[in-house]
């Protein structure tokens, strides 16, 4: 990240006992995959988990056809050849290239990063996703840009290898939410949390849990106490 103190969005998911919004995780999918994707693979992430709970939990069906909206290569066959076949639920999300130099011929020399844990490995997380995307704008009067990079104020050293990804109205959404940068931003940041830490949710319910474990403790020994000590007259 830059040196830039970095935007704050409202995240369902940020307090303590908080929680992803499903639909939000599905809209951050198809933002994902109708604009990242071209560039970013997600290795880690199988499309069985879009249907798992605390995700986007969309149905086994969908998944099914979602998965099936891409290729693999499988094999060998019983005559020792490979073979392409329609994406299955257990299989990853397609990777745009096929090893790191070629993403980086692609790129101008720049690697666009697998987004499997990228929410961790950023300082400022789901902030920093947000405040990079809607961080582009023209670079500050005489200030040195390099041929074939992009200024931005949120990221290191303020240039970027990765053209602004964002415009309003490229992702259609059908749920009345708006068609904004802001909100993809907002959208596509929500999921990649989600898919840095799918067990989110199951961490602050266990959280919850403790809280109420030891709110019970407290009184029994609270009880406990006042009985053992009680004046005995
Ligand atoms: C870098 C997000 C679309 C190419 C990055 C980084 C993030 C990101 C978080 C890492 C910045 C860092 O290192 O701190 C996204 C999101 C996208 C998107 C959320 C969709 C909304 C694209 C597309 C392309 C692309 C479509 C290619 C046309 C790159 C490249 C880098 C990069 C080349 C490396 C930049 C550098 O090191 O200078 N992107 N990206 N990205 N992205 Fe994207």
């Amino acid at each position: 990240a830059g040196n830039v103190e970095l935007k704050h969005a409202d995240w369902s998911f940020e307090a303590p006992f908080g929680t992803f919004d499903r639909s939000q995780l599905r809209r951050g999918y198809k933002v994902y995959k109708e604009v990242c994707a071209a560039c970013h693979s997600m290795d880690l992430v199988k499309f069985r988990n879009l249907a798992e709970e605390g995700g986007p939990e969309f149905s086994e069906a969908q998944v099914k056809a979602l998965a099936a909206e891409y290729e693999i290569e499988d094999g060998p066959d019983e005559y020792g050849d490979m073979f392409m076949r329609a994406r299955e639920p257990k299989d990853p999300m397609p990777a745009p290239f096929a090893n790191e130099n070629a993403a980086r011929a692609a790129n101008g020399g720049a690697y666009p990063p697998d987004f499997s844990v990228i929410v961790k490995a950023r300082s400022g997380g789901a902030d920093y996703i947000y405040s990079l995307l809607t961080g582009y704008e023209e670079p500050p009067q005489g200030f040195p840009m390099s041929p074939g990079m992009n200024y931005n104020a949120y990221f290191g050293g303020h240039q970027i290898a990765m053209a602004n990804p964002l415009f309003d109205e490229i992702v259609e959404y059908e749920d009345g939410t708006p068609m904004t940068v802001d909100q993809y931003a907002r959208d596509v940041a929500a999921f990649l949390t989600w898919a840095s830490e799918p067990k989110l949710e199951a961490r602050h319910q266990l959280g919850f849990q403790v809280m109420v474990f030891l709110a019970v403790l407290a009184g029994l020994l609270y009880f406990a106490g006042r009985k053992l000590w009680a004046d005995k007259h």
